[in-house]
């Protein structure tokens, strides 16, 4: 049984000079990225790079149409694809370091073969999603009305290179957002059963660092944040590293559809279905792994283990104000589709579930939360 797999080569710099004298970037490369940090970090070495800037292509989420998009104009001859910027940046980067990605649909249900032809160098500039280390590239399919995840050999990275530096500008919100996500990867890939010791030591090392910044953060404002980004890249990768081993499962499964048809944020969108997910589990089980889980959070928090949830919550609070689903727009009767959507589209990510959650069980989810 495969313990763990850490694909690409993780390397860290202090700073976009070193990372560029030590990757030798130049000429054929491929520079993916937004044009903020280009400007400031990369726009100043002169690297002779092509460079694709993803706000050209609309904004918002990644969808499959932006994809083809920005698959005409990737220069079929680059060698090298660097993407520096967010989980959605990276995600769309991932597909262009392959021979052909069109039709994107047909590629996502499998009908197309998936050729890697390009090196691939993966650079996060939030402290959530962990696509550096993972294999997995989600798009919003505008077809399907959800978001699906290709998880394939062929996306991984070849390297994932951590700059704090390019984090020292984002702000709050996504601060707060990508690290909520990153909380969320850790907690779903301790659970899952695909997860073991190995990973766990990830994922539980992340909770541990998140949990703690936030802390410091509520105790001593947001600013309180800046000397923590290191901190928090790092345990947003060893998330990554956790959740590509073991898996990510019903949180976000089940907060795709708000996702994708109400433009959430992803970390909110997640952290809107945390802890009702959670909540749902232990009333199916609570020992084993969760109880486990709960007691380590509960140290961390200072607080008894039976509310463990709730202070979570009062936590995240601070970070993002926890809103019901009927706020963000979502009507009762939508309910049942998003069932629906997530029985028909999220196989991959329920399979991981701590216990197994029928559709009444993620409809009943889902009305909690309403
Ligand atoms: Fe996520």
């Amino acid at each position: 049984m495969q313990e763990l797999m850490i694909r690409p080569t993780i390397y860290s710099f202090d700073n976009c000079r070193q990372f560029a004298e030590e990757f030798k970037l130049g000429e054929g490369d491929l520079l993916f990225t937004n044009k903020r940090l280009f400007k400031k970090f990369f726009e100043p070495l002169s690297l002779g790079c092509d460079v694709i800037f993803r706000e050209d292509y609309g904004k918002g989420e990644p969808t499959d149409v932006m994809a083809e998009a920005i698959w005409k104009d990737v220069p079929k001859d680059a060698k090298r694809v660097v993407s520096v910027g967010g989980g959605s940046i990276l995600d769309l980067s991932k597909l262009f370091a392959l021979e052909n990605i069109s039709p994107v649909t047909d590629l996502y249900d499998g009908l197309l073969p998936i050729v890697k032809n390009k090196e691939l160098v993966l650079v996060p500039t939030t402290c959530g999603t962990g696509s550096e280390v993972t294999n997995i590239s989600i798009l919003s399919l505008t077809t399907k009305g959800t978001k699906k995840g290709l998880a394939v050999e062929q996306l991984y990275g070849d390297s994932a290179v951590l700059v704090p530096e390019l984090l020292e500008d984002l702000p709050f919100q996504f601060f707060a957002t990508s690290s909520i996500d990153a909380l969320v990867h850790s907690v779903e890939s301790s659970l899952s059963p695909k997860g073991n010791e190995t990973t766990r030591m990830f994922g539980y090392k992340a909770i541990e660092m998140i949990l703690k910044g936030y802390m410091e953060i509520r105790d001593h404002g947001q600013e309180a944040r800046i000397p923590l980004m290191k901190d928090f890249l790092m345990a947003a990768n060893y998330a990554g590293i956790a959740f590509g081993n073991a898996g990510c499962a019903a949180v976000h499964a089940l907060s795709y559809p708000l996702g994708a048809k109400y433009h959430v944020a992803h970390g909110e969108s997640n952290y809107a279905m945390f802890t009702g997910v959670l909540k749902n589990y232990m009333e199916i089980k609570s020992d084993g792994e969760i109880a486990r889980l709960n007691k380590f959070m509960a140290e961390i928090l200072g607080c008894d283990v039976d509310v463990v949830y709730a202070e979570m919550e009062k936590l995240l609070n601070v970070m993002i104000p926890k809103k019901a689903l009927h706020e963000y727009g979502v009507s009762e009767a939508e309910l049942e589709e998003f069932t629906d959507s997530v029985l028909e589209n999220q196989g991959r990510l329920m399979a991981n579930n701590f216990v197994e959650l029928d559709r009444e069980r993620v409809y009943k989810i889902y009305r909690e939360c309403f």
